[in-house]
Order: structure tokens, then C-alpha cells, then sequence
């Protein structure tokens, strides 16, 4: 009913609005009201003692993934690996000492992720899991569950999960960077006062809601429609090119911008729309070089970065979204939104059932 929407025409867009509220509350949970450490349940990990990360998962949580080993391996300097659960369980990897493995998954019953988890008891020093549902499979068979907190999803397409995912992950990761001495207590406390800024710099990125609508209006008339990102905004090209196919049926793909030369770039023409995930950071010159490329073969292009990269680079663009400034580490949470959001709304503008995309479902608990 409308009532149990919040208002909202769909469920999921009820979810992505919640995202402020939700991650607020995983940062209260972790973080305490004014404190400056973050606390995980029980005997919580010793990452003084780890030196190998393997996550794996499937889905819009394997992209949470794919996100997080920027992080670990930046501050933390973890080398990390990020496998698909149903490749990771029938290679059947070796696990070497000293390895955490790290499953997540929003409702804790995905079975290639269950599968991939088992494999590694016995073999990985131990095994975390970053759940949303707490009395899941997967978080009872974990040797510690790490809560997520985004309350239930009903969208099919997860949204709220994916940046509460993205939110744990992130404090996991700075957690680690302080246990093996490579953040000390006061950049710590730097971080997660960041950290705090995250629902206000999510409000601020859903403030764009009209001027995303308009461009996935546009991008509704597309055959297909291509991601690029690099660093940290790969996974979320990968992310948005997943949300679009998903709930829009719009065929599109993701690639890393430095990979375009390598093939995509043959795709492009006047009927392409590609969509460039770029905050203005230190790789902000070379993704906006290979926006460049788009452009001069007349492809169209969607901008979406902070206020000073579009100062530098809104020549030529068919559309621009504006994101808040943020810290680094924070973009991919930020740039989740519009992503979900020209999804949604190119979903909207085609008619199709946003909440319940057809042929999927929402936990895939047999192979
Ligand atoms: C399905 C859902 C996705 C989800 C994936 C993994 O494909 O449609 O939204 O990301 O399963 O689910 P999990 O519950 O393990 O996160």
C-alpha cells in the first residue's frame, strides 16, 4: 500500500531516500554518540594479526566489494582480493595464512555466497560477514557478524543496503589502518569526524533528485548506456550500469576510463550515452581526458562530479549533476545516489515495476 511506501511511488525510492536516516544509524552504532574509536561486536578483529583480505559476494554487494579494497588497501595497505561467489567456491582458491575472509551479503542467504563462505572454514584464519539481516545463515556461520543496520529492503534492486554496506566496510577498513599502526589516534578521530559528515552529504546529493530525473529521462530513450569511472568510481559505473539493466531493461555496461581506448570507445556515436563518474580528485584529469575522447566521436555525455570539476569540464556535456564536495574516501557513498537515482527514474519515465524488475529476485537462495 502507499502507506507502507512512505508516501513514495515505490519502495525503492522510499529506500534510497531513507539513506541519510539508515547510515546514521550504522555510524551510531559503530561510532557511539561523540566518540573517537570505532567499536565492532564481540571480540571484534585483531588486524595487527591479518595480512591478506578475500571478500566475496554477488550482486550490487560484490560492488560494495570492489569499493572497499580501494580502502583497505589504501590506508590500510591490505592486500585484498574481491571474487564473485559463484567463481570463488568452484576454483576453490587457496587460502593462505594469515587470511580474513569477508563475505557480505543484505540478506545473509544468497547460496553461492554461503557456499563460498563454508569453503573457507578451517582455512581462513577467520571468516566475517557484513549482513543486514542479523539471524541470517551467513552471519550465524561467521565467526563474527558485523550488522549493517539499513532495516528491511523490500526493492528488489538493493539500495540502502549497498551504501550501509559501503558505510561498515569503510569503518572496517579505518579500523584496520589504526590496528597495524598506519592511522594514528588523532587521524583517526579526523576520519571519523568525516565520517559524521556522511548523512548531510547525502542529503545534499539527494537535493539533485530534479536534476537527475531530467537527465534519466533522457537516458530512457537510450538502446544502451555506458558507465566509465576510475579508482574508487569504477565499482560505481559498474554499480549504475547494473541498477540501469536491472529496473530499466536499458542495456549498459561499465567500464574503468582508462580501459575505453581498449574497446569501448568503438561504441561510440551520437546515439551513445555515456555516463562519467568523476569528483574532482587527484584522477579527476585523466577521467575527464578520456571524457574528451567521448566527446570529440560526438558521444553524449553526463557529467556527474562536484561543483569545481564541472567549473573545469562542462564544455561539450548533453547533461551535468552536481555533487556535494566531499573527503575522498566518502565519494563512492555520495555518488551512489545519483547513480540509483538515474536508475530509478529512467525505470519511472519507462513504466517498468522498479520494485519487482522481471525475472529476479530479491535473495537468490538456490543456484
Ligand atoms: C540479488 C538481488 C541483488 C543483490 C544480490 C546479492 O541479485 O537482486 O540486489 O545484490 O542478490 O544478494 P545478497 O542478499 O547476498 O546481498
Amino acid at each position: 500500500t502507499r502507506m507502507d511506501k512512505g508516501g513514495h511511488k515505490h519502495f525503492m525510492a522510499k529506500e534510497i531516500a531513507e539513506q541519510p536516516a539508515v547510515i546514521a544509524q550504522a555510524l551510531a552504532h559503530y561510532l557511539g554518540e561523540g566518540g573517537d574509536t570505532i567499536t565492532l561486536p564481540g571480540a571484534g578483529v585483531d588486524f595487527s594479526a591479518v595480512n591478506r583480505l578475500t571478500m566475496v559476494a554477488c550482486g550490487t554487494a560484490y560492488y560494495a566489494c570492489l569499493t572497499a579494497k580501494y580502502w583497505f588497501e589504501q590506508v590500510a595497505r591490505l592486500p585484498v582480493e574481491v571474487d564473485i561467489a559463484s567463481e570463488f567456491r568452484y576454483r576453490e582458491p587457496p587460502i593462505s595464512e594469515g587470511t580474513l575472509a569477508l563475505f557480505v551479503s543484505q540478506s545473509g542467504e544468497t547460496a553461492d555466497t554461503l557456499a563460498a563462505l563454508r569453503y573457507c572454514k578451517g582455512k581462513a584464519d577467520s571468516i566475517v560477514s557484513v549482513v543486514n539481516v542479523a539471524e541470517s545463515s551467513i552471519a550465524r556461520e561467521s565467526d563474527l557478524a558485523l550488522p549493517i543496520l539499513a532495516g528491511v529492503e523490500v526493492g528488489v534492486a538493493s539500495t540502502k543496503a549497498f551504501t550501509c554496506q559501503l558505510s561498515v566496510l569503510l569503518m572496517l577498513a579505518l579500523r584496520a589502518a589504526h590496528d597495524r599502526g598506519l592511522l594514528e589516534d588523532d587521524a583517526l578521530a579526523d576520519q571519523i569526524s568525516a565520517l559524521r559528515s556522511l548523512p548531510a552529504l547525502l542529503n545534499a546529493a539527494l537535493d539533485q533528485e530534479d536534476t537527475i530525473r531530467r537527465a534519466a529521462q533522457n537516458l530512457s530513450e537510450a538502446r544502451d548506456v555506458l558507465f566509465l569511472g576510475r579508482g574508487q568510481m569504477y565499482p560505481m559505473a559498474l554499480e549504475g550500469a547494473l541498477k540501469l539493466k536491472e529496473i530499466s531493461y536499458i542495456h549498459a555496461e561499465a567500464y574503468a576510463s582508462g580501459e575505453l581506448k581498449h574497446g569501448p570507445i568503438a561504441l561510440i556515436d551520437q546515439n551513445m550515452p555515456v555516463v562519467v563518474l568523476a569528483p574532482r580528485d587527484a584522477l579527476f584529469d585523466k577521467t575527464v581526458s578520456n571524457m574528451q575522447e567521448v566527446l570529440a566521436r560526438k558521444g553524449k555525455v553526463v557529467l556527474i562530479s562536484d561543483q569545481a570539476g564541472l567549473d573545469e569540464a562542462s564544455d561539450g556535456l548533453w547533461q551535468s549533476v552536481a555533487m556535494p564536495a566531499c573527503p575522498d574516501l566518502l565519494a563512492p557513498i555520495i555518488y551512489a545516489v545519483p547513480a540509483q537515482l538515474l536508475a530509478y527514474h529512467a525505470a519511472v519515465a519507462k513504466g517498468t515495476d522498479a520494485d519487482q524488475p522481471r525475472n529476479l529476485a530479491k535473495s537468490v537462495t538456490v543456484e
